[in-house]
């Protein structure tokens, strides 16, 4: 098939598809997808092939609870939230320091968890939650130093990549302190009752097992990522990632 051939057919075939997407939508749902009838190809194969039915713009606003920080994503060079507070739950230190704040949303609803959690006779503590870009440098560049940078890749993100940096992630243990922080935690009482309950709450477990590669990072059953309890209902309900909320395509593990 010869070019102009294959531009046709990829045209026609792209508005059959766009046709059999809009049956059964009323207009208003209609309306973001109608910009696939622009003829370009790639904008409908996006639209068919991502694992949610609705395709929504990334959140790339690093003030946004629902920012989306990953591989590819990254925060501004210059940013730091500016309402970080200290959440009135126990960590496994007592100094008031940096890793203990979390932005101001997030923190409440992190009391809400811790609560909730108490209530059901799950005790929790804090590990580690907000991180500056000189400290996720620092912890970075410790794990390259001990395991070398590819392996660090893995479960550790570059400076201006870790949603540490927002004040919305805090990586969570057992008030005993075992585990934290390590893979151990995934058999806990406490990992349990997290993945069972923390979308009540607006937090999502941002590294679940089985989506590797989906999110670049290998199984983390402590880390908590604050995203509001609309989305993390959602992402609950569906067993989805936050890449996958939004239809993006996947992390390559090895960036
Ligand atoms: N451990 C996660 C990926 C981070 O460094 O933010
Ligand atoms: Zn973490």
């Amino acid at each position: 098939m010869n070019l102009r051939k294959k531009q046709l057919s990829a045209a026609l075939l792209s508005s059959m598809l766009v046709a059999s997407l809009l049956v059964g939508c009323d207009k208003e749902e209609a309306t973001p997808s109608a910009s696939s009838t622009s003829g370009e190809p790639t904008s409908t194969s996006i639209v068919a092939a991502s694992p949610s039915p609705e395709v929504r713009p990334v959140i790339t606003d690093p003030a946004s609870t629902a920012v989306l920080v990953n591989k590819e994503y990254a925060l501004p060079d210059d940013y730091s939230p500016d309402d970080l507070v200290y959440p009135d739950v126990p960590f496994l230190f007592k100094e008031k320091i940096e890793k203990r704040m979390m932005r101001k949303e997030a923190a409440a609803a992190l009391e809400k968890l811790f609560a909730a959690a108490k209530q059901d006779g799950i005790y929790l503590a804090g590990v580690s939650a907000y991180r500056s870009h000189a400290t996720q440098t620092a912890v970075f560049n410790r794990y390259v130093e001990k395991d070398g940078e590819e392996k660090a890749k893995t479960y550790s993100a570059v400076p201006g990549h870790s949603e540490h940096e927002t004040g919305l992630a805090i990586d969570v243990s057992g008030s005993d302190g075992k585990f934290a922080a390590e893979p151990g935690f995934a058999d806990t009482p406490e990992a349990e009752w997290l993945a069972a309950h923390a979308t009540e709450y607006g937090f999502i477990i941002r590294y679940p097992e089985g989506k590797e590669a989906i999110t670049g990072y290998t199984y983390e059953a402590w880390h908590l990522r604050y995203v509001g309890e609309e989305i993390s209902k959602e992402i609950g309900e569906k067993g989805i990632t936050l890449e996958e909320y939004y239809g993006t395509v996947p992390v390559s593990s090895g960036s």
